[in-house]
Parts: C-alpha cells; sequence; structure tokens
C-alpha cells in the first residue's frame, strides 16, 4: 500500500518517520512543504497527475492559533481551501484515494458539560477553529473516500508543543504560571500515530472511508492544563513549581475553550482500539527510548 504524508516535517509528520521503520510493509512517502505547497493548485495537480497513492495523510496545517487572529486569510487557506485544491485533483487523477486528515478540538465552543461526540455541533471561537472547520466542510462535499480525526492538545518529543516548552522552561525558571481553567485532554502523538495505522490496517477502513467517517482521538481522561504541566515536572523529577492561573490572567489574542474533552467511544468500538490514560502517554513520551531531554531545548 503506497501512502503519501503530506506536512511531513511538523509535529505528526515527524512522528510517522520516525515509527516507519518499523512498518515495512507499507510503503511511505514523505512531502514537506517545499516538496508539496498545498496553498497551491497548480503544484498539487502537477505532483497528482505524477504520482498515485492508496492513502494520502494530511499532517500539513497552519497551527498558530493566536497568528491564525491576523492571518485569517492566510489561515483559512492552509487549512481550509488546500483541502478541496487535493479533493479536487485526486478527484480529476486517483478518485478512489483515500484521505486522512486530522482537526481539532478548536472547532468546539468549549461549552460543553460531558465529553463532544462526534454529532456535537461545531461552533468555533476562534479563528484557527474557524479555518479547522472550513477544512472539514472542504472535505466532506468532496467525493474523495476520507476520514477526519480530531484531536486535541498534541504533543510528542518532536516539534513545538506544550510538553516540550513545560521541560525547557522548568530548564531555566524557578516557577511557571499555567491556566486552570481550561479543560481537554492531551493527545500523545505516538498513540495518535498507531490509531492512524490501525485505522489504515482495518477491514472497515474502506467502509468508513466511504461513508465519510468523522472520529474523535485523544488519551483518555481529562485534565487542565494546570494539571497536566504539574505531570510532566513529576515524571520529569524537575523541582520547578507550577502556579495556577485563570484565563482571564492570561491575555491571548485567541479564545480557547473552557472544555473540549473529545468522547473517544465511537473510535474506540468501530476500530477496537484500547487507548491509554493521558498519564500512561505521557509516561511512555517521556521515557521513550529516543527522548533525551537534554537535547530539547
Ligand atoms: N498541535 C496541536 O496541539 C494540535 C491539536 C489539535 C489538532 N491538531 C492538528 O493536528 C495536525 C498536525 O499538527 P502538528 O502539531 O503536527 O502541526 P505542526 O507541527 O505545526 O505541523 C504542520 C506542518 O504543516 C506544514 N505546512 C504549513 N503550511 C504548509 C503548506 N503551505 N504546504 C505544505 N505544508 C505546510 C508546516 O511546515 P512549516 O513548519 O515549514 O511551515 C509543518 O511542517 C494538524 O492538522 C493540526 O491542526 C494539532
Amino acid at each position: 500500500m503506497k501512502i503519501l504524508v503530506i506536512g511531513s516535517s511538523g509535529q505528526l509528520g515527524t512522528q510517522i518517520f520516525n515509527l516507519k521503520n518499523s512498518l515495512n510493509f507499507l510503503d511511505f512517502y514523505f512531502c514537506n512543504k517545499n516538496d508539496l505547497d498545498i496553498s497551491s493548485p497548480e503544484s498539487i495537480d502537477s505532483f497528482f497527475v505524477n504520482n498515485k497513492f492508496d492513502v494520502v495523510i494530511n499532517c500539513a496545517a497552519y497551527t498558530s492559533v493566536d497568528e491564525a487572529e491576523k492571518n485569517f486569510e492566510y489561515a483559512k487557506i492552509i487549512n481550509g481551501y488546500s483541502i478541496d485544491y487535493i479533493c479536487k485533483s485526486l478527484e480529476k487523477h486517483k478518485p478512489d484515494t483515500k484521505f486522512i486528515h486530522l482537526s481539532t478540538d478548536y472547532i468546539f465552543d468549549g461549552e460543553f458539560l460531558k465529553p463532544i461526540c462526534e454529532k456535537d455541533n461545531p461552533n468555533p471561537i476562534s479563528k484557527y477553529g474557524k479555518s479547522k472547520l472550513l477544512g472539514e466542510e472542504m472535505l466532506q462535499k468532496s467525493k474523495i473516500p476520507s476520514i477526519i480525526i480530531r484531536v486535541s492538545w498534541l504533543y510528542s518529543i518532536f516539534g513545538k508543543n506544550f510538553m516540550k516548552t513545560i521541560i525547557n522552561l522548568s530548564k531555566t525558571k524557578k516557577s511557571i504560571s499555567v491556566i486552570s481553567d481550561q479543560i481537554g485532554s492531551p493527545t500523545s502523538a505516538n498513540d495518535l500515530v498507531e490509531c492512524i495505522l490501525r485505522i489504515i490496517a482495518s477491514e472497515r477502513f474502506n467502509d468508513y472511508a466511504q461513508k465519510k467517517g468523522i472520529f474523535h482521538f485523544c488519551n483518555k481522561g481529562s485534565c487542565s492544563w494546570y494539571e497536566f504541566a504539574k505531570e510532566i515536572l513529576l515524571l520529569t523529577s524537575s523541582d520547578c513549581k507550577i502556579c495556577p492561573i485563570t484565563t482571564d490572567e492570561y491575555k491571548t489574542l485567541a479564545a480557547r475553550p473552557k472544555y473540549s474533552v473529545l468522547d473517544t467511544s465511537k473510535i474506540e468500538s468501530s476500530f477496537g482500539l484500547e487507548i491509554n490514560s493521558w498519564k500512561e502517554a505521557l509516561q511512555n513520551t517521556i521515557n521513550s527510548e529516543n527522548t533525551n531531554y537534554n537535547k530539547l531545548i
């Protein structure tokens, strides 16, 4: 099976690249922004005329949540219209390609009182969330068989993410203030990649892709950013203190949902997954063989 990973130099793309050697039954191709710029319909089309794949995994995105408030038009191109460009090109050149796309808990407004299901109504409160929802809409109206996986609070040993920021800050600061009134679920990129591979290997992949399935994935349980940070420092044996602060005390350009815990029961039952708790997943990441936290800065 030929699998293309778009946006391969980002956090998730690198995580897939890192696991690919243990997956030699799959034929992976990796494209970063220089190989394939998804903001250009012409580049996309000339790429897919010459290259055919069974599965495309789109890890490319404009992920700077605050910057998207100022660069909404560009965020809409990368997170929204580019999905339409890719689908139109696939419809022309290889319409049976299955498309796996990543989306986010930030398409929801945070006003839920229980974990959010796939059928719950999106209502983004940030420009980033709006641009990601546009991408979902583009994919849902295309004829390409597809799966959308919405994830939350993604972290790994690669790229930029909250876990690495906290570890790095803890090396130079005596205390760090972290928001305690936004609740969500951390998602280990390693566990997400294992989930994506289970989906691709599943006999039900084709059925769900034909039905344009939407799924939620994150590690089990929930916490605030403050609790997440405390656990990171516990597992890295840091003496740095974590102080809780409220969203009102930490102004950002973009609003974030107060509560964005995703309900993962659909993806678990559809693909027979057993998902690690967020604490187990964090421990696995921090203990992972490849991790050398002295190199993380
Ligand atoms: N990070 C999170 O906390 C989080 C949470 C929920 C959902 N997600 C979703 O999960 C997915 C993966 O996120 P991530 O953390 O891996 O993101 P990331 O580290 O920011 O990676 C995104 C990649 O997309 C590339 N890209 C940007 N513009 C491009 C273009 N025009 N053409 C081709 N590639 C382009 C970037 O390249 P450059 O760096 O060279 O610009 C980067 O390598 C995204 O869909 C994101 O929305 C992430």
